[in-house]
């Protein structure tokens, strides 16, 4: 089924999971949870583009094209979370549903985490509960779906 497209954006260190710290991240790669959100998506309506990038630049090429063609995002941007104003000017440009993602609670880690220079520009913020997040953030854009 193909419905509504969602970009799924995972930033820096995303790509070594299953591998990276699985005591805090899991032991899911990012080929099976990028299969597992695609999955999700067809229950929902939604065509999930899952894409992962270290590079920054590359996260804002791909927000200005959310921006560009009114895409829904769910962004994991990783420790750019906690630092690119860059990523952040470029999600204020994204007008449809945009949803914070994060596999650990970065609120319950080092306090360089505690901040989140995206947080408010995004629609809403998922945070704790593993691949999990993911999926409550893709419902999340299919329940707006229609006035995102
Ligand atoms: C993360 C939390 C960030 O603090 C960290 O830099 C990551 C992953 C998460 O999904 O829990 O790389 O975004």
């Amino acid at each position: 089924m193909s419905g509504r497209r969602v970009l799924v954006l995972n930033g820096p260190n995303l790509g070594r999971l299953g591998v990276r710290e699985p005591e805090i991240y899991g032991h899911t790669t990012h080929e099976e949870l990028a299969q597992a959100c695609r999955t999700w998506g067809e229950e929902l309506g939604l065509e999930v583009d899952v894409r992962q990038t270290d590079s920054e630049s590359e996260l804002v090429a791909w927000l200005h094209e959310a921006a560009d063609t009114r895409t829904p995002v769910v962004l994991n941007a990783a420790a750019f979370t906690h630092y690119s104003y860059a990523l952040r000017d470029a999600l204020a440009q994204v007008q449809a549903t945009t949803v914070e993602v994060h596999l650990s609670n970065p609120a319950a880690r080092e306090s360089f985490r505690h901040n989140s220079v995206i947080a408010g520009v995004v629609t809403g913020s998922i945070s704790g509960f593993g691949i999990e997040s993911y999926s409550l953030a893709l419902r999340a854009v299919a329940a707006r779906a229609t006035d995102a």
